[in-house]
């Protein structure tokens, strides 16, 4: 199947559904969770870095690790695949959902409404336990972490850790989308994590992939295009 075969198919489809990965944001300069050389993944341990244990065991670390990504997302931009997605809603009202792993807010800065955030949003933060009556998140103590100066409770960024559940309510619009869709578009993601990768094999209508990589959902796929996020995306939504 050809870039200009699945762009008839969004033409043809009355509720297209997105999902979105890392790479996603690769061409805007984030880097990706798994791929080879440039991966977080690769430099860095998740086990040490994206777990409640590995915060309650060395808060300071992994907070710091997180603020040095905020910033890092926070100097770069959205990219024409970004812009496309966001368009393409405004062009068509209710034709679209945008479902994502992403936590880095750039389909959001691009324009896009109502994105489907499955695991959180680095840019904010919440209470790691339970709030008391003491805990205000706008008095907290400057720190790395900051915390509660009556209780010690301390602020975590707002994203999903392994082990963690998905926001519950989110992750249930995004099934129902992944129920309702005429086509699903998969984009820059390995589908290895679950229960994300799941709605690409729960999607009623059609599947296309767009990844310059084979991926662990492309068997699922009922069009694999091998481009990146940013040069194909256009393309597929383009009037
Ligand atoms: P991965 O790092 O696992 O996969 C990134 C995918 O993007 C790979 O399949 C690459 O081939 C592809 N890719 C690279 N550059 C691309 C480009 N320019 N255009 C399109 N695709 C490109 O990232 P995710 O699948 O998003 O979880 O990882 C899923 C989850 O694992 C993340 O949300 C994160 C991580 O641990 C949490 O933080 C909870």
């Amino acid at each position: 199947m050809s870039n200009r075969g699945v762009r008839d198919w969004v033409r043809g489809a009355k509720h297209v559904a997105v999902l979105t990965g890392a790479g996603m944001s690769a061409e805007s300069g984030v880097p990706t969770f798994r791929d080879a050389q440039t991966g977080l993944w690769a430099k860095f341990d998740p086990q040490q870095l994206a777990t409640e244990e590995a915060f309650r065991a060395n808060p300071s670390m992994v907070w710091d690790w997180y603020a040095f990504r905020r910033e890092a997302i926070a100097g770069v931009q959205p990219n024409a695949g970004h812009r496309a997605l966001a368009e393409f809603a405004k062009r068509h009202p209710g034709r679209l959902t945008l479902i994502t792993q992403n936590v880095d807010g750039l389909h959001q800065r691009a324009g896009s409404e109502g994105v489907l955030a499955l695991h959180g949003n680095i840019a904010q933060d919440r209470w790691l336990d339970t709030p008391r009556d003491c805990c205000n998140a706008d008095a907290v103590a400057a720190g790395s972490p900051p915390c509660c100066d009556r209780c010690g409770n301390m602020r975590r960024p707002a994203v999903v850790w392994f082990g963690e559940a998905l926001p519950q309510l989110v992750f249930a619009q995004a099934e129902q989308a992944a129920r309702h869709c005429d086509l699903m578009l998969v984009v820059g993601t390995s589908g290895l994590v679950y229960p994300a990768a799941g709605l690409a094999r729960t999607a009623r209508g059609r599947v296309a992939i767009v990844n310059p990589e084979p991926t662990a959902l492309d068997d699922a796929a009922d069009a694999v295009l091998r481009g990146t996020a940013a040069t194909v995306l256009p393309q597929l939504l383009e009037d």
